[in-house]
């Protein structure tokens, strides 16, 4: 019989039923500790007093009016980060994926107000994750995502990951805009090369196109930047965000360069939800306390404090583990065994975690996650793997 919900997610024999930083309670009581943290959306952990604040102040004031009036809340928020990223401009939506169906709008349109109507394909990469809607699952390409759901959006290319020499060659007259995720999360925490990402923007300015990057998992200090990009020293032309920006609540939003955004004027987009007061006044806690620079060398420190502790994990354990992999608190261990099994096996150590591509067990815990909750992952994480070794 049909379930009530729709089938589309396996999902693992656990109800949480309440969330504290970084441990997640079950309905049984027991307590787990959360490295995957909604898959990056509870940057600031669970229930956090400032964020549960602000969101039960401004719900006792005002919920939703739609974006046919002025919201305070968006501004701000617009406001803020317009002064910290290279963007000119912000939309606000409530997810990623709708911030990858604006991005791509936004590239065609400008190529289409510049006079070049032609210029609407968009260079991706295999291995890519922009979001489940037709444009997203046309953008990443993959089988398992496409099959059985076409005809798909056309217009997009897909590249081998970072190969800069393919870009080069795949660069042609109808070609608007490359869109990249600096790190790859659902495809394995695959970051790319400061080298690559600087390729890439050279590449764009050369043939006068447009970069667009998608932030979604690897933005709002994930990586220990504000956004993952800042490392490589460029800037995008346009930069899609979701998850920690919300901190929990539902939000996305694309930002952009004025040069960029040039096409979308009144009536060309729009979204009912998207820039709600309620989204707006949390994300605006959140980027408060995630763009304090104290906050994020703080990531920085709890990165390599992790990060070490994982190296000891998978020289403990050869025959599960073969690597660590990704950046900041976006860190992967790539698996000998398959990655589920290790998921599972961290159930009963009482430890969450995500699997990704590649056969990567992915953690992304809260970027505020304690050092001794820090110690206690890699004690779970080794009983979990011990469960699993092979004699
Ligand atoms: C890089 C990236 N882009 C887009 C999305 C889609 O975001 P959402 O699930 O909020 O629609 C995700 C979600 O995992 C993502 O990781």
């Amino acid at each position: 019989m049909m379930p009530s919900i729709l089938p589309t997610y396996n999902r693992a024999p656990l109800s949480f039923v309440k969330g504290q930083g970084t441990w997640l309670t079950e309905a049984d009581g027991r307590r787990f500790l959360d490295l995957g943290a909604g898959i990056a959306v509870n940057a600031l952990g669970h229930a956090h007093p400032t964020l549960v604040k602000v969101l039960t102040d401004q719900a006792q004031a005002l919920w939703h009016v739609s974006n046919l009036y002025q919201i305070p809340q968006q501004q701000a928020l617009a406001d803020r980060l317009v002064e910290l990223t290279f963007a000119d401009t912000v939309f606000f939506t409530n997810s990623g994926t709708e911030a990858c169906e604006l991005a791509v709008k936004m590239a065609r349109k400008y190529w289409h107000d510049k006079g070049h109507p032609e210029r609407t394909d968009i260079i991706s990469f295999k291995g890519s994750f922009h979001g489940r809607s037709s444009a997203g699952i046309a953008a990443a390409g993959s089988e398992a995502m496409t099959a059985g759901f076409g005809p798909l959006l056309p217009g997009f290319i897909h590249l081998p990951w970072g190969d800069l020499d393919a870009v080069g060659a795949a660069l042609s007259d109808t070609v608007g805009a490359i869109l990249v995720e600096p790190v790859q999360g659902e495809g394995g925490i695959r970051p790319l090369s400061d080298e690559c990402l600087k390729g890439l923007r050279q590449l764009c300015d050369d043939h006068g196109i447009l970069l667009i990057l998608d932030e979604v998992q690897c933005g709002m200090g994930r990586t220990g930047k504000l956004f993952a990009h800042e490392w490589a020293g460029i800037a995008p032309d346009i930069m899609m965000v979701a998850k920690g920006i919300g901190g929990g609540f539902p939000l996305g939003a694309v930002l952009a360069s004025e040069n960029a955004a040039s096409g979308m004027i009144a009536g060309t987009h729009g979204s009912t939800y998207g820039g709600n007061p309620l989204g707006c006044a949390v994300g605006c806690a959140v980027l408060d306390i995630v763009a304090d620079p104290q906050f994020l060398s703080e990531i920085n420190r709890k990165a390599g404090l992790l990060r070490q502790k994982l190296e000891a994990l998978v020289a403990a354990h050869p025959n599960n583990f073969e690597e660590v992999r990704g950046t900041g608190l976006m860190l992967g261990l790539k698996c000998k065994q398959p990655n589920t099994d290790l998921v599972a096996a961290g159930y009963t150590a009482e430890i969450l975690t995500i699997p990704a591509g590649d056969n990567v067990l992915r953690l992304l815990p809260p970027l505020n996650i304690a050092d001794e909750d820090i110690q206690i992952a890699i004690d779970r994480l080794d009983r979990a793997a011990a469960t699993l070794s092979t004699p």
